[in-house]
């Protein structure tokens, strides 16, 4: 079995990750800067899998940890979440997203060459396809040039591995590109905090059904898709997390670059969404139409027939699962709060 450093390893899907690595047999190592994510969340990872977990408080940007990192520990592949994610944000401040996603990712991709690590995993987005012709969209679909600085650094970091790729021929490295990631840990122990108002569609949907915001606010009814809202894949970040697994044991045996989408190739509208809310939390979720969100794509959901055939992963948790598990983790929170 293998050990891993986990950059941004208490994050949302991070943490679910660390749970399935280390029920892999696998040890982990988290470095985080705990800019979007507390402490707390090693206790809980080590609570749910009974195995102990190191955590070092760091960046990815300073080069001293990082080398105390893989000078203390034998790291045989890295895991790299951290990144900053807001795409609003990334709009206000386009500096501070490429300095901490390419500077950092950078930095961090050195440090590996340094201490002979070659093997990566690197968490990228269905955002790179922005708006695809065809969907199911598989992964030879072009790479089209992203609407803010956030997709743009996930298309650069695709970039910079896939040429460090056919540059060193002992790397590997898999891009996996996530479509949606919602839901919770079933322990209701881990999940996504929501920081602010949120930007995503399931933690605003999850305010409205607690009674903290009045309605949702629905981007548009007028796209070219079934009701009219927005259609996505989601997927279960317990799915997700184990995608993670199996994408490093293909890594692990395997060199050269292989991008892989991670969804369950099912599409829900926001509206199905909102109705399998309601089922969940047992009254209607209120919500109005308002204007088209700028930036957003009408339809996306994912061909996983590559993650099926390479890496021998598909999802297994439908949407009122991955609803259920998003209600039981929220009412926690509210209910600790
Ligand atoms: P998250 O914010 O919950 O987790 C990211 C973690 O990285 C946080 O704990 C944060 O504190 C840490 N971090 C950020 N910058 C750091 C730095 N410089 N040094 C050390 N730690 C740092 O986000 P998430 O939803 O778990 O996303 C994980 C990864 O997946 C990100 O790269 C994100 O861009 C990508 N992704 C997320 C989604 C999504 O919808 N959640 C979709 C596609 C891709
Ligand atoms: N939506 C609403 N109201 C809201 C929030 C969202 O109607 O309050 C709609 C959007 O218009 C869209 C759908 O719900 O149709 C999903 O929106 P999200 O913001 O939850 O997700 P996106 O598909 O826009 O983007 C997410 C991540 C990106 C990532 C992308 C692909 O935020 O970082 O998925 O993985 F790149």
């Amino acid at each position: 079995m293998a050990t891993i450093l986990v950059t941004g390893g208490t994050g949302f899907i991070g943490s679910h990750t660390c749970v399935e690595l280390l029920s892999a047999n696998h040890d982990v190592v988290i470095l985080d800067n705990l800019y979007n994510s507390k402490e707390d969340v090693v206790k809980r990872i080590e609570q749910i899998s009974g195995r102990s977990v190191r955590f070092y408080k760091g960046d990815i940007l300073d080069d001293t940890i990082l080398d105390q990192i893989f000078t203390e520990n034998t790291i045989d592949a890295v895991i790299h979440f951290a990144a900053l994610k807001a795409v609003g944000e990334s709009m206000e401040k386009p500096l501070e997203y490429y300095h901490n996603n390419v500077g950092g990712a950078v930095n961090l991709y050195l440090a590996m060459q340094r201490h002979g690590v070659h093997t990566i995993v690197f968490s990228s987005s269905a955002t790179v396809y922005g708006q695809p012709k065809k969907v199911p969209c598989a992964e030879d679909a072009p790479i089209q040039e992203a609407t803010n600085p956030y997709g743009t650094t996930k298309i650069y970091n695709e970039k910079i591995l896939s040429d460090l790729c056919a540059a060193k021929k002992d790397f590997s490295v898999m891009l996996l590109r996530y479509f949606n990631p919602i839901g919770a840990h079933p322990s209701g122990l881990l999940g996504e905090v929501p920081n602010g108002v949120p930007n995503n569609l399931t933690p605003y949907v999850a305010q409205v059904a607690l009674g903290q915001r009045e309605f949702v606010r629905v981007w548009g009814n007028d796209y070219d898709t079934p009701d009219g809202t927005g259609v996505r894949d989601y997927i279960h970040v317990v799915d997700l997390a184990k995608g993670h697994v199996n994408a490093l044991d293909y890594a692990l045996h395997h060199h050269g670059v292989q991008a892989v989408n991670l969804g369950t190739g099912v599409g829900y509208s926001v509206l199905d969404v909102i109705h399998a809310y309601e089922k969940v939390c047992g009254h209607k979720i209120p919500y109005q139409i308002m204007e088209r969100r700028g930036g957003d794509i009408a339809e996306n959901y994912a061909d996983v027939s590559k993650a099926k055939t390479l890496l021998g992963w598909s999802a297994q948790y439908d949407l009122n699962q991955m609803v259920a598990d998003s209600w039981h983790f929220m009412e926690k929170l509210n209910e600790n709060q």
